[in-house]
């Protein structure tokens, strides 16, 4: 079985280590389209297999599609990460064209391929990648919540001097600054998570985790990648091994949420046929109204992606 990740870059990079060590797959293709890029870090990944033992091949290629033939899942990492000051909205122009460009080509290959879209701004070029595809919307989705909720259960973890691996947490909407967690579905080892932390306290974490992205761009002057790296290779693996796991990722509503023809972080169940439900929850109306409000910031991306008349 093999995956391919397109964009050697810092996710990209850290995205195939990460599925090379779970040893899940044959081999990963690591494409990109900077001359020897992925070729080098490849081998360099592979050269740690007899240390962290395991069998994954780990093939490096400069921009060719055919040694990405017949991928059961493609994570797509390629485009311009933010620099400080920047919104991840700022990326569109840029990464759109590279996002449609790469979807075309994995397609082309891989036509049964699951596709995983990591490259901002996500929800927008999450909808780019489906327009391309031209494939059922189950199979084109994009890694974001697990990211955030990642960050929320890190900072809770932390606060509440518990083991991360206790948080259950969701957060639906946009990967954005409009992002909306869910205190109400938030538990620690199954005591509701607002039983234990102060509403202040509570609140000025899920703050931090709206602008969790921004808060390492700033630290390093470009966009995060272990986490994001890790989260799409967690992604992999429960599309790889049937594993139903169930995760909030962004998918294309058609009526759940009372939206249509958007993509928006929602949780589904993740599976072999990938996005194999889209589970609804019960939302009160101030997470109505947040929902809403991360829609319509969405929304006015897509705008500037229509204006683009790629499609
Ligand atoms: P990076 O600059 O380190 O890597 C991007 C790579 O894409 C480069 O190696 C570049 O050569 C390659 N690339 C550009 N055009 C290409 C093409 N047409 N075909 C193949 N490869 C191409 O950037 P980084 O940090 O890896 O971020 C990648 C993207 O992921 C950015 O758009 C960033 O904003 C996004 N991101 C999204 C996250 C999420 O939660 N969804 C989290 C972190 C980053
Ligand atoms: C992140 O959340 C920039 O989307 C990227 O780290």
């Amino acid at each position: 079985m093999k995956v391919t990740v397109v964009g050697a870059g810092n996710v990209g990079a850290t995205c195939a280590n990460c599925i090379a060590e779970k040893d899940i797959v044959n081999e990963v293709v690591l494409l990109d389209i900077k001359e020897g890029v992925s070729e080098g870090k490849s081998l360099d990944m592979w050269q740690t297999a007899p240390i962290n033992l395991y069998d994954t091949r780990i093939k490096g290629v400069t921009n060719d599609y055919a040694a990405t033939q017949n991928s059961e899942v493609v994570v797509i990492t390629s485009g311009l990460p933010r620099k400080p000051g920047m919104s991840r909205d700022d990326l569109i122009s840029t990464n759109a064209g590279i996002v449609k460009s790469v979807t075309e080509n994995v397609i082309k290959h891989s036509p049964d391929a699951k596709i995983i879209i990591v490259s901002n701004p996500l929800d927008v070029m999450c909808y780019c990648a489906y327009l391309a595809a031209k494939v059922d919307s189950s199979k084109v989705f994009g890694m974001a919540g697990v990211l955030d909720t990642a960050r929320y259960r890190a900072f809770l973890a932390e606060a509440l001097n518990v083991s991360p691996k206790d948080i259950q947490a969701l957060l639906l909407g946009g990967h954005g600054d409009t992002m909306v967690p869910l205190p109400r579905y938030t538990s620690v080892g199954g005591i509701p998570v607002t039983e234990l932390i102060d509403a202040d306290k509570l609140h000025a974490i899920i703050e931090r985790t709206k602008v969790g992205g921004g808060e390492l761009v700033k630290l390093m002057g470009t966009s995060a990648w272990y986490a994001p790296g890790a989260a799409a290779a967690q992604m992999v693996e429960a599309i790889i091994r049937d594993q139903k796991r169930v995760f909030p990722v962004c998918a294309l509503l058609n009526g759940e949420y009372g939206m249509n023809n958007i993509y928006l972080g929602v949780p589904v169940v993740l599976g072999k046929n990938g996005i194999e439900k889209i589970i609804e929850v019960k939302l009160d109306n101030e997470e109505k109204e947040l929902l809403a409000n991360s829609a319509k910031a969405v929304r006015s991306v897509m705008d500037v992606l229509d204006n683009m008349k790629m499609f």
